[in-house]
């Protein structure tokens, strides 16, 4: 099973995924930059992302703290803490992008 990341230039890159794992630590054991400060407790927002539109309707809606984390950390429609995200076959393909925030907290 994949994702594929989206990187600043536009290319992609597949990360191997693991069920059961959150998408951040799936893109933080690639190597990537996310800092995901909090541990996944949902409390930092550095761990945003933006998912494809496409893949929207396959996510689970966001709980209210999730909510809370993107109002405060500039999210756009597209955003989710990917620590929030657990990969499930279903999201095999799952396609997204570290949202410039996180990029810039990781920086
Ligand atoms: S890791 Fe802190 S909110 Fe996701």
């Amino acid at each position: 099973m994949k994702i594929n990341l989206i990187g600043a230039d536009g290319t992609e890159q597949q990360l191997d995924a693991v069920e059961g794992w959150r998408v951040m630590e799936i893109i933080r054991d690639h190597g990537f930059p996310i800092i995901a400060e909090c541990g996944g407790a949902c409390a930092c927002g550095t761990c945003q992302v933006e998912v494809d539109p496409t893949w929207q309707a396959k996510l689970h809606q966001p709980r209210e703290d999730e909510l809370d984390m993107l109002d405060q950390n500039y999210a756009n429609e597209w955003s989710r803490l990917s620590c929030q995200l657990i990969f499930t076959p279903e999201l095999d393909g799952l396609r997204l992008r570290i949202s410039e925030v996180a990029l810039a907290d990781a920086a």
